[in-house]
């Protein structure tokens, strides 16, 4: 295993960013250098090979970006000789592609995306760590699936969010916890790798052909409860040939009456609708007068993206 070698995909985020002064961790560009030099910098890193599948602020992650990731990572994840993947990614949209990733690919092998609170020109970048501790965990006995390393910490793609907006440690995995910690080069688990789905080993090619054939991806939005929520985007969003609502709840995943009222008539009229919790912390539980199914755990962003999943008919 260990004369395998890991491939280090590069999207951008801050951890390619550059600032015009070291001191400033805010004011920088994202996404400006390149996977090569990134990774090149990092002393003790041995078979790599790096590839830049995108440059971009994960602010702005797009479909097509996704889709070209799924179709590099499953080649890569084919060859006999890659051990892993490792993917460098801004921190913003992590969660989502992870999770996009997990769904498509269900990988058996080790895919550890990674990313940075601080960027490359910063005083202290957190970077290089972070992509050594991935590389550690991909490089670990048994590692397969989708996972997410920041901060020393281990996340499984279904837990990971990100939950704050400055600190090196931005992410969380709520009640689920931490697969394990990054200490030293070693990885350290505290629970058990997550489960892998059910589903067929040929499923990720014919999930990815599938993909690449896709013209255009189902319409899902999401709408958000609130105090004086009301129908009105939704409505506007039915207008505009929304296939998909997640409706970001409050608590257990309570909506607004009026809000209700126009998710009933989208939901009648064929569209999907889903609810989910605006509550970073817990699951919508069922309820016996439920009009609408829960997103079973699974955060707004997530839910938004097993919907248009479910819609191309993509197994995950
Ligand atoms: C991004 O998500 O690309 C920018 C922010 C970050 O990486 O922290």
């Amino acid at each position: 295993m260990q004369n395998k070698k890991i491939v280090i995909l590069g999207t951008g985020g801050t951890i390619a960013g550059v600032a015009s002064q070291a001191s400033n961790n805010i004011d920088y560009t994202a996404a400006q250098v390149g996977v090569s030099d990134l990774v090149g910098a990092i002393a003790g890193l041995n078979l790599i090979e790096t590839e830049q599948v995108a440059q971009i602020d994960s602010k702005d992650m797009s479909f097509e970006v996704w889709t070209v990731l799924a179709n590099r990572i499953q080649h890569h994840l084919m060859q006999n000789d890659v051990q892993g993947v490792v993917i460098t990614h801004g921190t913003d949209t992590l969660e989502e592609t992870a999770y996009f990733l997990q769904a498509v690919l269900n990988p058996s092998k080790p895919v550890v995306l990674t990313c940075a609170m601080r960027p490359a020109s910063a005083l202290a970048p957190d970077g290089p760590q972070n992509i050594l501790d991935a590389v550690t965990v991909a490089r670990h006995e048994g590692a397969h699936g989708v996972m997410v390393v920041c901060a020393g910490d281990l996340h499984s793609a279904l837990d990971v969010q990100k939950i704050h907006t400055y600190q090196l440690n931005a992410f969380g995995s709520g009640d689920a916890g931490l697969i394990g910690f990054i200490e030293e080069n070693t990885l350290n688990k505290v629970r058990n790798w997550p489960l892998a789905q059910q589903i067929q080993a040929q499923t990720a090619t014919e999930n990815i052909a599938f993909l690449n054939a896709v013209r255009a991806w189902p319409k899902v939005e999401i709408v958000m409860n609130y105090a004086g929520a009301n129908g009105a985007l939704v409505d506007a969003l039915v207008a505009l040939g929304v296939q998909g609502l997640v409706v970001a709840g409050t608590g257990n995943g309570t909506v607004h009456q009026a809000l209700e009222a126009a998710l009933l008539n989208a939901q009648a009229k064929g569209i999907l609708v889903v609810r989910a919790t605006r509550c970073t912390q817990g699951r919508v539980l069922p309820r016996v007068d439920d009009r609408f199914p829960s997103s079973n755990g699974l955060s707004p962003v997530k839910a938004r993206i097993e919907l248009m999943l479910k819609l191309m008919k993509i197994t995950s």
